[in-house]
């Protein structure tokens, strides 16, 4: 009987090209067929840009489709069909690499095909290789420490606004990510907290156009960002 394939998830961190890991390096130039997500209104992956010096021209780069969508019945059916595709690879004797941002375990499409592979093909042998995720560069990049001594840390998502961050108790400090709209709530929550004084705002971090803003009322006058996170602290 041939031999099955192996899947890796491989973090390729959050946009410094010299923030992959060696492991990650490694595991990419050996791969027979990369993977990652995209949503379904476009097929540029930022993964693939970060990882592209390390992938082999003659293997095959496929852009998995994602709907965002709150729909969880539409949502399944995309995460099962994208996990056969990468099953029917592992079943042909082929190694494959999906290609995450930041950390594969840490609000990453990954989780979905990982959830579904268990299920659809339970007999695959499956490696993480863990990335460095937005918040850790972020905090890296402000040489600002995230969490210390006996304190605690939220790594939460602002995709909902700030209820998240007020239902919480002895945090000192937040990281969140998906800041990229509702800002205002965001902040009057970091406010209500007294989060608010130690709060900053990295977009795009370790990019040509990563920005720092020091005032976070500012991210309420501006398009929304994608690439946007919030780290704050008492
Ligand atoms: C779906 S989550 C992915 C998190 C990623 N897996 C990680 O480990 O950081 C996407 C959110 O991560 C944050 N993010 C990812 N890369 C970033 C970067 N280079 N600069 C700022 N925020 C980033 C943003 O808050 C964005 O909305």
């Amino acid at each position: 009987m041939k031999k099955i394939g192996k899947l890796f998830g491989v973090g390729v961190g959050p946009g410094d090209p010299e923030l992959l890991t060696m492991k990650a390096v490694r595991v990419i130039k050996a791969a027979d067929v990369i993977f990652t997500a995209a949503s379904t209104k476009n097929t540029y992956s930022l993964a693939v840009e970060i990882a592209s010096p390390y992938i082999s021209p003659d293997v095959p780069v496929n852009i998995l489709s994602f709907p965002m969508t709150k729909d969880i019945h539409t949502a399944e059916i995309a995460w099962t069909e994208n996990a056969r595709m990468i099953a029917d690879v592992l079943k042909r004797g082929l190694n494959a690499v999906f290609l995450t941002l930041g950390d594969p375990t840490t609000y990453s499409t990954f989780g979905y095909i990982l959830k579904k592979m268990k299920c659809i093909m339970p007999e695959a042998n499956i490696e993480t290789v863990p990335g460095i995720t937005s918040f850790h560069a972020a905090s890296a990049r402000l040489n600002r420490i995230l969490v210390e001594g006996e304190e605690s840390l939220l790594i939460t998502s602002g995709a909902f606004g700030g209820d998240r961050i007020r239902n919480v108790d002895g945090v000192e400090n937040i990281a969140i990510v998906k800041a990229y709209k509702n800002i205002k709530d965001i902040n009057q929550a970091l406010k209500d907290t007294d989060l608010y004084k130690r709060s900053v705002a990295v977009t795009n971090c370790g990019r040509d156009n990563e920005e720092i803003i020091n005032d976070i009322d500012e991210l309420e006058n501006r398009a929304p960002d994608y690439w946007t996170l919030i780290l704050a602290s008492k």
